[in-house]
């Protein structure tokens, strides 16, 4: 199975890249960071179509575990994330093949918060937006990061969840 990871963080090596570094010493898989990227905002008009996020969705359609990592920043998703998944309606209006390619993908979410409170209804969009994709919903983990580290407890629940997605 080709797994690749989407990850959504204002900054590169924060805390949601050390939660992705140690899934991806337990699981092969190739990274897209989103915060690279030249992603905007979505647009009625279509006006920004020579941004990264054309190029990048059809990476990604490659692969048959899709991984979003993101931040927990307000109780929701980061809004890096958040911009990528509006944008995902082009490939059901204008781009309609690649959300074909879409259809039956599996996809996985990891949230990386403060502490190990999960906020309920975090995930939903994740598992909404894969239903309404075609996409298997392979399911998610909350994990943390209180000071420099994962704690014991966090790194557990990567490697349960690496063996499940394997
Ligand atoms: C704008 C902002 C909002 C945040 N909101 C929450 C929150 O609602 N719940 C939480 O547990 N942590 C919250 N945090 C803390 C981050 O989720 C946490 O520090 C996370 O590990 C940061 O990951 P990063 O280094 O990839 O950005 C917030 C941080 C920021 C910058």
């Amino acid at each position: 199975m080709r797994r690749i990871i989407v990850q959504g963080s204002s900054r590169n090596n924060g805390n949601t890249n050390k939660i992705v570094q140690i899934l991806q010493n337990h699981l092969e898989c190739d990274l897209i960071n989103l915060s690279e990227l030249d992603i905007h905002q979505y647009d009625y008009e279509n006006g920004n179509q020579n941004d990264d996020f054309m190029s990048t969705i059809k990476k990604i359609v490659e692969y048959d575990l899709i991984i979003f990592a993101t931040p927990v920043y307000w109780y929701a998703m980061s809004g890096t994330m958040k911009t990528f998944f509006d944008r995902i309606i082009e490939c059901l209006k204008t781009e309609k093949e690649i959300g074909y390619r879409l259809r039956g993908k599996n996809m996985a979410a990891i949230s990386c918060g403060s502490d190990s409170a999960e906020h309920e209804g975090f995930f939903i969009p994740f598992e909404k937006s894969a239903g309404y994709l075609g996409m298997n919903y392979f399911g998610h983990i909350h994990t943390w990061i209180e000071e420099n580290d994962p704690s014991n407890s966090v790194l557990e629940l990567i490697k349960d969840f690496s063996k499940k997605v394997k």
